[in-house]
């Protein structure tokens, strides 16, 4: 199955919520054009350089451990993850993502995972998993994620909410529901109430 949704909308927590209710892993591939964006930055390679991002990206893979209770990547013994979720990342991830050979990169890596598990990002119904057997759009208003998200760095709700809307921005073109997505939002419900929201539409 598959969750998507905008930034900040809630899919991580939601997805290892679902995952753990089911007994299968989530899939972050948030967590892979992040840890692109990190490592490009490392390396300065200009971020819109596609060539010069998968020459560096193809000589140190990356792995993805999905787990119910959170993903983590690594680049051999080194755990990349905590560094991911930092405003730098987020201001540069788009542009990463938006390249299509990056998301070629992504996709080839998710699609090669053993399933069953619960898919989360921005085009897992649309592009990559069209065929999951139950699909999820998570929505809220900017200002409902700035005010969870700014709980989660260090710049104020009105900077954090900025940053989101400009990333929803340039993520239009790699992020919407699928047809036949449920759409759900996030706004008015607890945490819990969105994992279950989606177990009871869940398909027997
Ligand atoms: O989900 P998260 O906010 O961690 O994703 C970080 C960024 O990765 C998004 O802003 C988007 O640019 C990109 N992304 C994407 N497609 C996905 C998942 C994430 O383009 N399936």
């Amino acid at each position: 199955m598959t969750i998507d949704g905008v930034a900040a909308s809630g899919k991580s927590s939601v997805a290892s919520g679902v995952a753990r209710a089911l007994g299968i892993p989530y899939v972050s591939s948030g967590l892979l054009y992040r840890a692109a964006t990190q490592l490009g930055r490392e390396a300065g390679v200009r971020l819109g350089d596609a060539a010069a991002l998968l020459t560096h990206l193809r000589a140190r893979p990356l792995r993805l451990e999905a787990l119910p209770e959170g993903n983590r990547v690594w680049q051999g013994e080194r755990d990349l993850t905590d560094e991911l979720h930092s405003s730098q990342v987020d201001a540069g991830v788009s542009v990463v993502a938006a390249l299509p050979e990056v998301r070629a990169w992504v996709d080839d890596q998710l699609r090669a995972l053993p399933a069953p598990f619960v898919a989360e990002g921005r085009d897992m119904g649309t592009n990559v998993f069209p065929q999951a057997r139950a699909k999820f759009y998570l929505t809220a208003s900017a200002r409902v994620r700035a005010e969870r998200r700014s709980q989660e760095r260090p710049e104020d709700v009105d900077a954090v909410e900025a940053a989101l809307i400009e990333r929803d921005r340039r993520d239009a073109g790699q992020s919407a529901p699928a047809p036949d997505a449920h759409v759900i939002d996030t706004g008015p419900l607890t945490l819990e109430g969105v994992i279950e929201t989606i177990l009871q539409v869940l398909p027997t």
